[in-house]
């Protein structure tokens, strides 16, 4: 039986292009030399997509290749780097991986909270650097009787909320909803969030909805005892006015898992002692992100076993659409 063609534009785990070579035909676009003849020559032909951020956006410049498409398989929970609205006007369904990271992004969030707080990777520097024979560690800030407002109370920021719970703070939460059935104090606006709290932990969406949602205006409310810790996307947070507030003393400390111009960081951040910076690193254990791999994986073959997509984000057609014929 002919098998389906697949594009993948940047290269995804070992794991994937195996599975995805054993049931199609995968199309490697990060390997032609000449990309545009290449897309030209086998764009009709191709009707899934795995997508992932390592090859920039999925817009409608890639689409335009690729006229058969039928599903795009994203690599992520978060699909910004996949233009949703051009792909529904295509009828393309979009699918991503959510769920299977919540606990490990919720695991590596905590893990970054207490190491900003407590610096720990401050003080596993001063050790390393032969200073403690010298004197010991000064005294950091604490966790302890502080306030933490969470930016997106959805699947990730729920299993946050529910480990803090263990660590004996208050916590609010802010999104553009109050939701039912939530205990944790709602705040409608996120200033008056940060005006409520000492810590604020974004895990929102990226794009642009939230961009720079985390303004000077909200910094300066978070106030000088003030913690941010992003684990959303770095366009959530306008860096340039983080790093003043910052530098100027008008919030205490930041923890970053992410960053606006991914991977470069500006200098200003990695020259500060009062931040610790992470390689946007809240689900790469092998574990979660083998997890996420299969899911790409399962949905493009449920898509072509005729069965639809298994986790199709809210803005896709694949209910309007009809169903294709199973590919085999
Ligand atoms: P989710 O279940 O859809 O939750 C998203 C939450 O954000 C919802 O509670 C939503 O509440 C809120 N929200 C959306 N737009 C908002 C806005 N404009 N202002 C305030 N709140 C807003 O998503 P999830 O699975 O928890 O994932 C959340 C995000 O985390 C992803 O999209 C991704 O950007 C990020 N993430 C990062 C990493 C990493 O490696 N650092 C890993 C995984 C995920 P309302 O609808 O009520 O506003
Ligand atoms: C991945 C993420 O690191 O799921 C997300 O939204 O940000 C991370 O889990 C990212 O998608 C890898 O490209």
């Amino acid at each position: 039986m002919t098998k389906t063609d697949i594009l993948m534009p940047g290269p995804m785990m070992p794991s994937v292009i195996e599975a995805l070579d054993r049931d199609f035909v995968l199309h490697r676009l990060w390997e032609q030399s000449d990309r545009d003849a290449f897309l030209r020559e086998v764009g009709p032909r191709i009707r899934g997509l795995a997508a992932s951020t390592v090859a920039g956006r999925t817009d409608g410049t890639l689409l335009g290749y690729l006229p058969n498409l039928e599903v795009i398989a994203s690599f992520g929970v978060g699909y910004d780097n996949v233009d949703v609205v051009e792909a529904a006007r295509r009828g393309i369904v979009v699918t991503n991986t959510p769920d299977v990271l919540n606990a490990e992004v919720a695991d590596l969030t905590i893990g970054l909270l207490i190491a900003t707080l407590r610096q720990i990777p401050q003080a596993d520097r001063y050790l390393r650097a032969g200073q403690w024979l010298k004197a010991p560690f000064p005294l950091s800030p604490t966790l302890r009787e502080r306030k933490v407002g969470i930016i997106g109370l959805g699947r990730i920021g729920k299993a946050i909320a529910r480990r803090l719970e263990g660590f004996d703070v208050s916590i609010a939460y802010h999104g553009r909803t109050r939701q039912e059935g939530v205990a944790y104090a709602y705040h409608p606006t996120l200033k008056g969030m940060a005006e409520a709290c000492d810590v604020l932990i974004a895990i929102t969406p990226g794009g642009a909805s939230t961009k720079h949602l985390i303004n000077a205006e909200i910094l300066k409310a978070l106030g000088p005892n003030g913690v941010l810790i992003n684990v959303a996307r770095g366009s959530v947070v306008d860096e340039r006015a983080l790093i003043e507030a910052l530098r100027s003393k008008t919030i205490l400390a930041a923890g970053l898992d992410v960053f606006e111009d991914e991977p470069r960081v500006p200098q200003e951040l990695i020259d500060m002692e009062n931040v610790v910076l992470l390689p946007h690193v809240a689900s790469a254990s092998v574990h979660t992100r083998r997890a996420m791999g299969q899911l790409v994986v399962d949905n493009l073959i449920s898509w072509f076993e005729g069965k639809g997509p298994l986790t199709p984000v809210p803005e896709t057609p694949w209910s309007a659409v009809e169903l294709p014929a199973a590919a085999g």
